[in-house]
């Protein structure tokens, strides 16, 4: 039996649930919501070879640390014409992309380049073409070059035909075939091409990755990371302040936890812009003086690094009379962004030296005096100070994550509140099967009824490229054409937008495999029923203390699969998906069935 009492709510619903993690990892970021199309664009990828790029015709290419374009950017691409005229007669350079680029019919692309050459030459085509080079998608033109680089870059316009083909694989050309030109040098730099973007920001994310997360209404977004924001050393963190400014002057770092370049196109601004479009907030995640291989700083060195926090919070929400609120202002975002949360490190629990206890304790001491009003999150404990959350993190198997659903339930309810700022059941590669699925749901069903305790919740990772899957299980995959969400999501998006604002005390007796949370706004009330096993289960509900009645007519999602490891891919996006229906028969007291492996929602209306 499942009881429910309808009229005596047991705790409100956390209001900042449910939330969403990013880092910039199996290509999350570069080759995944950053819409940056052109891979290596800054050259800064290699110290030794222009990887992704490639020469078109007779061309010979070399990295130039003798052509800087700034102190970021401090060298070029560059590219030695041939002396005659060969077959074509045309040189230059193509990029592959992030495993292609792709194309579409009917669309219009952003080139900005850097380019000058060893004499004034021109024109310099800019072309999206096939990988083979034979079909030109969409081309234009710099109509002449010049012997210095210019001090912004030249913008072009890329439009394709509405004959143009849907391809994944097409390079990037720059190219001449001004007889001119013949056996002189060229020299490139920051190279980009973006598609439309959401909201059509000039730097900004790929729309139907937006639209995924837009779907899940987050109410915030914890960012840069995760590993990313500690890198292996303290060289490789991020670094918030190489983030911003003219994408042109950042210098991008390694993203050694995860193993790739990073330009930080996607910088400090993009993130909190990023959260803008979404309508949610930001949760800050600032670096605390540890990194993964665990080099570690403590007493006076932490300064410059707990300054360096005063400062990102300040760009975030400073007045642009402030230092960094200029700065946040001049890079066209005068409006401070709204900050209640930031977090002192990531998964300190690594560092053996347990330096974590002073280092939260300099943070915490200089953050709380400038800014009371914040609330910090350490990421393991500590006795130095009391910390407003405490950040845990749960990758379990499947079973385990069902059999969790009730580790909240008997907290003592005066202690730290908790974020659970990273979870998943690990199942599925890229993404999670439906027995993976049905473990998230029921570990969720227990952080919604216990959200007096566990105040904010993200799973992650939340991205992965299907060809860069360096985690196994993630929330969403995509290649650069098309993307897919995973049964996980679509579990996760029902119970969390089919979600009272308070949580409704239930007890279940002889429901074995089953995890369940009721809640209640109104006359709305919404029952959740994960069902781990493999058999259809009855329940009889008890609705208790109804000010009326519930009328007979309801209604019923259900995700369900016919077998554990069903799930969706990128050719079989809709393999699992919720389907809603109306069922009738609702009342104090009913039987709701349950099928096998499965997560239902019912909606009861109340009268
Ligand atoms: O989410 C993947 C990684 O798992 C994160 O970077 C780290 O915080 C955790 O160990």
């Amino acid at each position: 039996l499942l009881s429910v009492d309808a009229g005596n709510p047991a705790h409100a619903v956390s209001p900042i649930l449910p939330g969403l993690m990013f880092e910039d990892i199996n290509h999350s970021g570069e080759g995944g919501i950053y819409a940056e199309l052109v891979q290596n664009r800054s050259m800064m990828a290699s110290d030794t070879t222009p990887v992704h790029w490639s020469a078109v015709g007779a061309a010979t290419l070399a990295l130039d640390t003798a052509t800087p374009l700034n102190t970021a950017l401090n060298r070029s691409l560059k590219v030695v014409l041939p002396s005659s005229a060969g077959a074509g007669n045309r040189a230059g350079v193509s990029n592959d992309g992030f495993w292609g680029i792709p194309v579409r019919p009917g669309t219009s692309y952003t080139a900005r380049l850097f380019a000058k050459a060893s004499r004034r030459i021109g024109p310099l085509t800019v072309a999206i073409e096939s990988a083979d080079g034979r079909a030109v998608y969409a081309s234009a033109h710099v109509p002449h070059i010049g012997t210095a680089f210019p001090g912004r870059p030249f913008e072009l316009t890329l439009r394709t035909g509405s004959r143009t083909p849907v391809a994944g694989d097409a390079r990037l050309t720059v190219t001449t075939a001004d007889p001119a030109a013949l056996g002189e040098t060229l020299w490139l730099q920051h190279v980009s091409l973006f598609p439309p973007t959401y909201n059509n920001r000039p730097n900004g994310l790929r729309i139907d990755l937006m639209d995924k997360l837009v779907a899940l209404k987050p109410k915030f977004l914890r960012f840069p990371g995760g590993n990313f924001v500690e890198g292996n050393t303290i060289a490789t963190r991020f670094n918030w302040k190489n983030t911003i400014g003219p994408v042109w002057e950042r210098p991008g770092h390694m993203d050694d936890a995860w193993g790739y370049w990073s330009t930080d196109g996607l910088g400090l601004l993009e993130y909190l812009e990023w959260v803008e479009d979404m309508h949610a907030q930001p949760v800050l995640a600032v670096y605390a003086g540890y990194s993964l291989k665990g080099e570690h700083v403590t007493g006076d060195a932490l300064g410059p690094f707990v300054q360096d926090a005063l400062d990102e919070i300040e760009y975030v929400t400073g007045p642009v009379t402030s230092t960094w609120g200029a700065r946040r202002a001049a890079d066209g975002h005068p409006e401070p962004f709204p900050l209640e949360f930031v977090e002192i490190g990531n998964e300190d629990w690594f560092d053996s030296s347990g330096s974590y206890d002073e280092r939260f304790a300099a943070f915490y001491d200089a953050i709380k005096a400038k800014y009371p009003h914040l609330k910090l999150i350490a990421t393991t404990s500590v006795t130095s100070r009391t910390p407003d959350l405490i950040d845990e993190h749960y990758y379990l198997a499947p079973s385990a994550a069902q059999a969790s659903t009730h580790k909240y339930d008997n907290r003592d309810r005066n202690s730290t509140k908790v974020f659970v700022g990273e979870w998943a059941a690990q199942e599925g590669r890229p993404t999670p099967d439906l027995n993976a699925a049905l473990g998230d749901a029921a570990w969720l069903a227990g952080l919604i009824r216990n959200s007096d305790q566990v105040l904010m919740e993200c799973y992650a990772p939340l991205f992965s490229h299907v060809r860069n899957n360096v985690w196994a299980t993630n929330l969403i995959a995509y290649d650069n054409l098309t993307s897919y969400v995973s049964p996980s999501y679509w579990a996760q998006h029902m119970l969390t937008s089919r979600l009272g604002n308070t949580v409704l005390p239930a007890t279940a007796r002889a429901l074995p495999g089953l995890a369940t949370v009721a809640t209640r706004s109104g006359n709305r009330l919404y029952l959740a029923v994960v069902n781990c096993g493999t058999e259809k289960v009855t329940v009889p509900v008890e609705l208790k203390g109804l000010a009326k009645g519930v009328k007979r007519q309801a209604t019923a999602t259900v995700l369900t699969g016919p077998s554990r490891a069903t799930t969706n891919t990128l050719t079989e996006p809709g393999t699992l998906v919720p389907r809603t229906s109306s069922v009738t028969g609702a009342a104090a007291s009913f039987t709701s069935t349950v099928p096998p492996l499965s997560v239902t929602v019912l909606e009861l209306v109340l009268t």
